[in-house]
C-alpha cells in the first residue's frame, strides 16, 4: 500500500494536482482526518509494508447518508478527485461516493488477490512470497522429524493464496474454498503418499476452505499421522512490497492520475494479460478472475 501511496502522491504532484492524504480511510474521512501530502512526505515508505496512512474497517460506510456527508466533506475541501487504494470493500465505498457526485478512482490491494477486474492486486505477490518462503522453513523440520505438517494461509473467501503458493513450494494438498476436497479424501491421499514412499507432507488449507485446528484433529483421529499445524496469519500482511507489487503500484498509480487527467473517472485500474487498464465499476465486479482448476490439477500432478 505504501508504494501505492507514494507513487500516486508523487505522480500527481508531478502532474500539477494537490495531493491530501487521508488517514484511516472512509472512517478518517468521516473524521475529517485530512492533510496535505509533500512529494517529500512519502520519503523512505517504498520498502515498508502497511500504509502510512493507517487503515480501518467501516462497514458502516455502505450507508447512504455517510456517502453523503463524506461527499460533502470533501467537497469543503476542495477535493475534485479521491483515490482510493484497496480491497473491494473499498471499491463498493468508492462506487457509493461516485453515486453522489464524487470523481473516484479506485487501485486494487489486497493480499487476497479477490477481485472482479483485475488478475492481480498490489501486494497478492508479495503475501505469496512470504508463504513459500515461511513453508520452507516448515518443511525443514517436517522433513526431519517425518511429519505431515499443516499451513494455514489467509485469502478470505478465495483460494488465490493457497493456491498459487501451493504450488510454487510444492504443497502436496491444497485446501481452497472454491473446491474444498473432503477430509476423508485428504486422509485417503496422505496414506497413499506415504505408500509411495512421501516421508512427510505440506497441507495448505485456505481460511475459506476449513478451519484449520479442524482438519489437524480430523487426520489425527482417522489416520496414524500427528499433524502439526502453523497458522500463518499477520505474518502475510507484512514486510515491503516485492519487486512485482511495487511495479504494479508504480504503473496502476501513473495510469491511474492520466486518466483522471484525460477526463475519465470513476473506474477500477486493473492488471490484465500484463496490460494495465481501467475498468467501469460495474464491469469489475462482473469480471471475475477465480481460481484455475487446471492449476489445481498441475499441482497434484507435480506433487506426486
Ligand atoms: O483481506 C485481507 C485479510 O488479510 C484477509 O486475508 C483476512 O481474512 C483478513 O484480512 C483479516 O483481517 P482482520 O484481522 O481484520 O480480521
Amino acid at each position: 500500500m505504501n508504494a501505492a501511496i507514494r507513487a500516486v502522491t508523487r505522480k500527481a504532484i508531478h502532474e500539477g494536482f494537490q495531493v491530501f492524504g487521508i488517514e484511516r480511510g472512509y472512517l478518517g474521512l468521516i473524521q475529517e482526518a485530512i492533510f496535505p501530502l509533500q512529494a517529500r512526505d512519502v520519503g523512505g515508505i517504498i520498502t515498508q509494508g502497511g500504509t502510512m496512512l493507517k487503515t480501518a474497517r467501516y462497514p458502516e460506510f455502505q450507508d447512504e447518508a455517510l456517502q453523503e456527508n463524506a461527499y460533502q466533506i470533501l467537497k469543503r475541501y476542495g477535493i475534485d478527485h479521491l483515490i482510493v487504494i484497496g480491497g473491494d470493500g473499498s471499491m463498493r465505498g468508492a462506487q457509493g461516493l461516485s453515486r453522489h457526485g464524487m470523481s473516484t478512482m479506485t487501485i486494487p490491494c489486497t493480499i487476497d488477490n479477490d477481485m472482479g477486474g483485475t488478475q492481480y492486486t498490489i501486494g497478492f505477490d508479495t503475501a505469496l512470497n512470504t508463504v513459500v518462503d515461511a513453508v520452507g522453513h516448515i518443511r525443514d523440520t517436517s522433513n526431519s522429524h517425518e511429519r505431515v505438517a499443516i499451513v494455514e494461509v489467509m485469502g478470505r473467501k478465495a483460494g488465490h493464496i493457497a493456491l498459487q503458493s501451493g504450488i510454487a513450494c510444492g504443497a502436496e494438498i491444497v485446501l481452497v474454498p472454491e473446491n474444498p476436497m473432503p477430509l476423508h479424501e485428504v486422509c485417503r491421499h496422505l496414506k497413499e503418499t506415504q505408500l509411495r514412499g512421501k516421508e512427510y507432507s505440506v497441507i495448505l488449507v485456505a481460511e475459506g476452505a476449513y478451519k484449520s485446528g479442524e482438519v489437524k484433529e480430523f487426520i489425527k483421529n482417522h489416520t496414524e499421522f500427528d499433524p502439526s499445524l502453523t497458522v500463518l496469519g499477520y505474518l502475510q500482511r507484512g514486510g515491503g512490497p516485492s519487486a512485482f507489487d511495487a511495479i504494479l503500484a508504480a504503473r496502476m498509480s501513473e495510469v491511474c492520475i492520466n486518466t483522471l487527467m484525460s477526463g475519465v473517472d470513476n473506474r477500477l485500474i486493473g492488471y490484465i494479460d500484463g496490460h494495465i487498464r481501467t475498468i467501469s465499476y460495474k464491469e469489475a465486479e462482473k469480471l471475475q478472475f477465480p481460481i484455475n482448476e487446471e492449476q489445481y490439477t498441475l499441482l497434484s500432478i507435480l506433487s506426486s
